[in-house]
């Protein structure tokens, strides 16, 4: 049985905020960045305070258990997403995933005239902007995927847009506007049969839904640590191997390297190539203990978990009159995002009233500024769930929103 209130203890900023302020913190934002639970902070002190040091390089017990530590993680990590240990480089985080991983296949790719790239209107500008940075270096086409009236993509120019040109397909498993849930495999097919390498951007979809990288067919795939309960400024960007290990690094130091002269070096096979410099290793450390939290929750849960928020936010809000919601209606295949307009007040004064209820919502553009013209808006409120969320959270949500109308009207 799914246990919020038990779940809701393991994240000490709810207590800690009750404390602060004498209110309850409705955190309604996990899109932007979920919270920490406490295990991940430990995991990451512990590094810290019992064996700080660093990693590969150490005979000393300390550095062998650093390095144990980061390569546990990684197999972690490889596990969550049903991936290779050595498939799974750490980064920055999803959006040095996506212009490390573009940086290398503009270098890979031996460049043609008349080639095409393929992404889709509902990218978060992490993963839009490197490849139409690449796109516009190499005189590549940029096409994409328009929105469907369900807020999900239209595949019916799915033939059109990928073809024998087509080199690279890009595209979100998860919008973290509408809350739609991509088809990938059915995009997947169509580009590999075409010879086009796919990347998805799960930032929004991981811990939120199983990934599975195999049955996705994809071959490359990268999301952040902090949306899925683990610290920020760390990321993973997963590879097929054998298109991973040919690829160029765009990053050189320690780390990266089997032999050097002073005329050259041998660099390391994948994934340690791309790993140059000393890592954020309780970053790391953090990550994999956030992933072992998450599937000790279970990842199927939280996912029937926030489709139930999701349903019982669209009933709420619907009932308020002036809001006009903007989200993948169907729960099964929302990701767990309510976004919304109200009706002559901006989403930033949404936000600003929500606030005073103590009820965090974004408000703005998303990172995702294609997206919001082809809505219509210039920025859009946006409610996302997680695992410590329950319905009274809800209930205030649409109190703030009558609120926010009653001051405005
Ligand atoms: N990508 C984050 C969001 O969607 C910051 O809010």
């Amino acid at each position: 049985m799914f246990d919020v209130k038990k779940i809701k203890k393991d994240f000490p900023i709810f207590e800690n905020y009750k404390r602060e302020t004498g209110r309850d913190l409705v955190f309604l934002d996990s899109a932007a960045s979920s919270q920490t639970p406490k295990v991940v902070v430990d995991a990451m002190d512990d590094y810290y305070f019992k064996y700080r040091s660093n990693i590969h390089r150490s005979a000393y017990n300390i550095g062998e258990q650093a390095t144990n530590s980061y390569e546990d993680a990684r197999k972690t990590a490889a596990e969550f997403i049903n991936a290779d240990t050595n498939e799974i480089i750490f980064t920055n985080g999803a959006t040095d995933s996506s212009n490390m991983l573009i940086y290398a296949l503009e270098k890979k790719i031996e460049w043609k005239e008349g080639d095409e790239v393929v992404t889709t209107i509902l990218e978060h500008h992490s993963n839009l902007l490197p490849l139409q940075e690449m796109a516009k270096r190499n005189g590549v086409k940029f096409r994409h995927f328009e929105m469907a009236p369900d807020f999900n993509i239209d595949y019916g120019n799915l033939d059109g847009l990928i073809n024998e040109k087509t080199r690279i397909v890009s595209m979100t498993l998860a919008s973290n506007v509408t809350g739609a849930i991509t088809d990938v495999k059915r995009v997947s097919e169509a580009a590999h049969k075409r010879g086009a390498i796919v990347i998805v951007d799960a930032t929004k979809a991981a811990g939120h839904m199983l990934v599975d990288v195999k049955s996705l067919d994809c071959d490359f795939l990268f999301f952040s640590g902090h949306k899925i309960c683990g610290p920020t400024g760390i990321g993973i960007l997963y590879g097929k191997y054998d298109i991973l290990n040919k690829m160029p690094t765009s990053s050189f130091g320690g780390g990266t390297v089997e032999d050097v002269t002073m005329e050259e070096a041998k660099y390391s096979d994948a994934p340690f190539r791309f790993e140059a410099g000393t890592p954020n290793i309780a970053g790391v450390i953090g990550l994999g203990a956030a992933i072992k939290y998450l599937e000790a929750v279970g990842v199927e849960n939280a996912r029937k978990h926030t489709q139930d928020l999701v349903a019982y936010a669209i009933k709420k809000l619907s009932t308020i009159s002036g809001v006009k919601i903007i989200c993948e209606r169907d729960h099964l295949k929302n990701i767990g995002i309510v976004s919304f307009v109200v009706d002559g007040v901006h989403p930033h004064d949404v936000g600003e009233i929500l606030n005073r209820h103590h009820v965090a919502v974004r408000g703005g553009h998303h990172c995702a500024i294609p997206l919001m013209k082809a809505l219509g808006v210039s920025a859009i409120s946006r409610a996302s769930f997680y695992i410590y969320n329950e319905e009274s959270d809800i209930d205030a949500l649409a109190e703030g929103i009558e609120e926010a109308i009653k001051i405005f009207s």
